[in-house]
């Protein structure tokens, strides 16, 4: 053959690996070609999302529904590094914050997206008694032990299975927490399923087992901004609590034991009020437990969120007995995530689903303790809709 035929195939060839390649990275996970069923058209992939300093590759899983909504989790904190929500006019935005890539969550960050464990919000003193032993725990707030100390549920690596269902795109992710680990006893198995319905939600179930009684306390903690992550504060979001009290905290954010009515107060959102409207007249802004009218046990709707400008709603539903509204209080500007937006006071809320803080020292608090042969099972939907 000619030498510019040779030069042409060449080309050729380049050009077909520069097409392809970008496809290639992207591995369909085994069985989760997608899914179609008439029009029904959901999708589940993964691909990879970089490495643990140590070589540990972590894996990003891709889940959308038919109508837009779209997840992006990785196996490393179990974090939603992504949730994609169409507005009313149907347009997409990301309305987790977070960052683009591993690098970010690696070097630091205030639980984006992540579940939180063993043990979500804070245990005083970092220490509790239990069948008349005391355990000693990680104190990482202060004095306290705040969201599973210093290496929680959030910063360790997740096994994962892809799972479907007929309406529903999933990741399984599995994690043993070893007996001693953070000062926990027991080996805690723990099971945490994200799925993406057809009915748009972000749909967590949460599953754990114990060989030693311990204290569990699983929650999810992505901060969200319904009118697209970074673009401002949540300050003119609606939201409506279905929680008649909550528990009034002390200095370094540890409940009284109390449990006081909301009535009367910048924490009533039994109606709607927006979240800036009163939070002025609390000091440093929400980051308070409210307990549910609920109760815990069956799945109830507790929360419903409305961002005006883009007409993004998102409902909460749970089985749990409480609920932490934190508004980003302690974001100030020196974390830049997503596409270079920075994050200040105010740009992100979440609303994690729990039981009450410091349970393991609060006799009065519905028990957080698991024992060997029971299972922990919970579940917290986040489902989205627009209103015109
Ligand atoms: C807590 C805050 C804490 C934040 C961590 C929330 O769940 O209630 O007090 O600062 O998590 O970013």
């Amino acid at each position: 053959m000619k030498t510019t035929a040779w030069k042409t195939l060449w080309i050729m060839g380049l050009f077909l690996v520069a097409i392809f390649l970008p496809q290639c990275r992207t591995q369909p996970a085994e069985e989760e070609a997608s899914l179609s069923q008439g029009k029904v058209k959901m999708d589940l992939f993964k691909e990879d999302f970089g490495r643990l300093p140590d070589g540990t590759p972590v894996e990003l899983y891709t889940l959308n529904n038919s109508h837009g909504l779209r997840a992006r989790i990785m196996t490393y904190g179990a974090i939603v590094v992504s949730l994609e929500v169409p507005d009313r006019d149907g347009n997409l935005a990301d309305i987790t914050l977070g960052y683009d890539s591993l690098d970010g969550y690696l070097e630091t960050t205030p639980y984006f997206g992540a579940v939180v464990g063993r043990y979500g919000n804070r245990i005083a003193k970092a220490k509790f008694t239990l069948d008349g032993v005391e355990y000693t725990l990680a104190a990482n707030n202060g004095e306290n032990h705040l969201h599973g100390g210093l290496k929680g549920f959030d910063k360790v690596m997740w096994a994962a299975e892809p799972v479907r269902e007929e309406a529903a795109v999933g990741v399984k992710l599995s994690y043993l927490s070893p007996d001693g680990e953070e000062g926990y006893p027991g080996n805690l198995s723990c099971v945490v399923t994200y799925w993406i319905t057809e009915d748009n939600e972000l749909k967590i179930t949460y599953q754990a087992t114990t060989d030693k009684a311990t204290p569990v306390n699983l929650t999810h903690h992505s901060y969200f901004n319904l009118a697209g992550q970074g673009r401002g504060d949540i300050l003119g979001h609606e939201l409506i609590l279905e929680a008649d009290r909550y528990t009034p905290v002390d200095e370094g954010l540890i409940p009284f034991g109390e449990l006081r009515p909301v009535a009367g107060t910048p924490f009533d959102f039994t109606s709607p009020h927006t979240i800036g409207a009163r939070i002025a007249q609390v000091h440093g802004g929400y980051d308070h437990n409210f307990v549910l009218r609920s109760g815990g046990g069956e799945p109830a709707r507790v929360a419903q969120v409305f961002e005006p400008t883009s007409g993004r709603v998102m409902e909460v539903f749970t089985t749990e007995p409480g609920i932490q509204f934190y508004t980003g209080n302690f974001l100030d500007g020196s974390i830049t995530g997503k596409v270079g937006r920075v994050y200040n006071k105010y740009y992100g809320f979440c609303l994690e689903t729990q039981h009450f803080p410091d349970s393991p020292n609060q006799p009065d608090f519905p028990s957080t303790i698991l024992r060997p042969g029971e299972t922990y099972q919970t579940l917290t939907v986040y489902k989205f809709s627009i209103r015109e």
